[in-house]
């Protein structure tokens, strides 16, 4: 935007210092202060002679005072006439006022229009049906809400690169176009490549084998895609994947590794995410309270328990959503479910050699009904075990070539994991659906707009 554009007010003393909101509704700026701020105006309401403005400005939402006893009326008048989500930098004395959200507010001394907002701004201060606001995603995100979750996200985020770097593992990235299936051929989005057939990867696993023989332990954060045809509340086409892989590593120790992990990151989040977290309706202190070890349960047990309550499931099947949730009820802390049914798992799955019909596999289910959160466990390493497993699959052998190559090169016992990172952030911030726990969804019923 041009400078020549803007629309100068009476920004008389331009000196004070600029600051951000958060600054000032923590507390670090001195009361009576001068200081100026800049962002978008988010609401407004005026009675008398005091224009009351909520600024947004990126860290936080201030209140602001305009008196026309101080500004006179032309000034105050214009204020009080600018649509909501125009661009402003105000200038004020920092003051404590109990009634004020936060605690503190800015008295305006002087102020500048930066950009002024066409008038009808279509989020409004009511009810909006979830298309519309997926409609509206592009400025859905300037709400509270979407605010408090997107620096949940992000502070999870950096919890666990905090406590994966702090523990020796290297972060390191592979390609999104790959040519074969890790999860099974039923969600795989194909891509034209150039005359050629590729995919979208549903997961970085198959690379992260790979790399553990040449960084050790590592990590990926990185976009994952299925063609998932189910409409659920937890289900994206696209989501974001943290996946770690661990060379001489069995399942007993993956287990604890997830456990510390997931711990680590709810401990840091009621730390640096309490407000949001309360915004949203999750008590930081239920966090705070998640300790190692999760309870664990073995797929036989979990099958028991859900026969026991009712459920119409069979030894073999896969557990569906509606099985988890059931589960997942019944727990106050996440919980592993251990040694799912060959049948119910991917092609690279280890089978326990003690018995052999179930594999060394692992879910990490979040309680209150909200279930799986990761997937992962201990995987063949013998040649010609995966490639029978592979051909048993449907799967071509060429396709996986440099997958088996890992077995012929140096073959040890390894284990990885994925956290969907939607789904940790929908369980830790009481999200009812998986749209809300990420910036602009993808899902199945939609085209991929905004
Ligand atoms: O259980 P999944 O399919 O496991 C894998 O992809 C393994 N290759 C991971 C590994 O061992 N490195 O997916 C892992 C996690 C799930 O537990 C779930 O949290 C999330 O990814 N996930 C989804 N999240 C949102 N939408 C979907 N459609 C998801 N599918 C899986
Ligand atoms: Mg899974």
């Amino acid at each position: 935007m041009g400078e020549e554009k803007w629309k100068v007010g009476i920004l008389t003393q331009p000196k004070a210092p600029l600051v951000y909101v958060r600054d000032i509704l923590s507390g670090s700026i001195p009361i009576g202060e001068s200081v100026r701020i800049r962002g978008w105006l988010s609401n407004k309401r005026s009675s008398g002679g005091i224009a009351f403005l909520i600024m947004r400005d990126g860290t936080g939402w201030l209140q602001c005072t305009a008196k026309r006893d101080l500004l006179g009326r032309d000034a105050l008048d214009e204020l009080t006439s600018l649509p909501i989500e125009s661009v402003l930098e105000l200038e004020g004395e920092v003051r404590q006022d109990k009634r004020a959200p936060g605690g503190y507010e800015l008295a305006i001394r002087a102020y500048r229009v930066i950009s002024v907002a066409e008038p009808d701004f279509p989020i409004a201060k009511k009810y909006h049906g979830p298309d519309f606001l997926l409609e509206n995603r592009h400025l859905w995100i300037r709400s509270k809400k979407m605010w408090c979750v997107l620096m949940v996200r992000a502070k999870l985020l950096k919890a666990a690169r905090e406590w994966l770097d702090g523990h020796g593992y290297v972060e390191v990235q592979a390609p999104t176009l790959t040519a074969s299936a890790c999860e099974g051929g039923a969600t795989l989005f194909p891509v034209d490549y150039f005359g050629r057939r590729a995919y979208l990867t549903q997961s970085w696993q198959l690379y992260g084998e790979a790399f553990v023989a040449s960084v050790g332990k590592c990590y990926t954060i990185a976009p994952s895609f299925r063609a998932e045809k189910s409409r659920t509340r937890r289900h994206l086409t696209e989501y974001w994947h943290l996946e770690v892989e661990i060379p001489f590593c069995g399942l007993k120790e993956l287990l604890e590794v997830e456990e510390q992990l997931i711990t680590h990151i709810c401990h840091r989040l009621s730390e640096w995410a309490s407000e949001e977290l309360r915004a949203l309706g999750r008590e930081p202190d239920y966090l705070a309270k998640i300790e190692p070890p999760f309870p664990r349960l073995t797929y036989d047990e979990a099958v028991e328990l859900l026969q026991a309550k009712g459920v119409n499931i069979s030894w073999g099947e896969d557990l569906a959503w509606t099985h988890e949730k059931i589960l997942s009820e019944a727990f106050e802390v996440p919980f592993f479910i251990t040694h799912f049914p060959r049948s119910a798992k991917a092609f690279y799955h280890k089978p326990d050699p003690s018995r052999p019909e179930v594999t060394l596999s692992a879910d990490l289910l979040a309680p209150e009904g909200y279930g799986e959160i990761t997937g992962g466990g201990e995987r063949i390493e013998d040649y010609e075990f995966l490639l029978a497993r592979i051909r048993e699959e449907g799967l071509d052998p060429e396709d996986y070539k440099w997958y088996l190559d890992l077995r012929r090169y140096g073959s040890v016992q390894h284990a990885g994991f994925g956290l969907g990172v939607e789904r940790m952030v929908m369980w830790v911030c009481r999200l009812e659906h998986i749209r809300d726990a990420i910036a602009f969804p993808r899902l199945v019923r939609r085209r991929p707009y905004p």
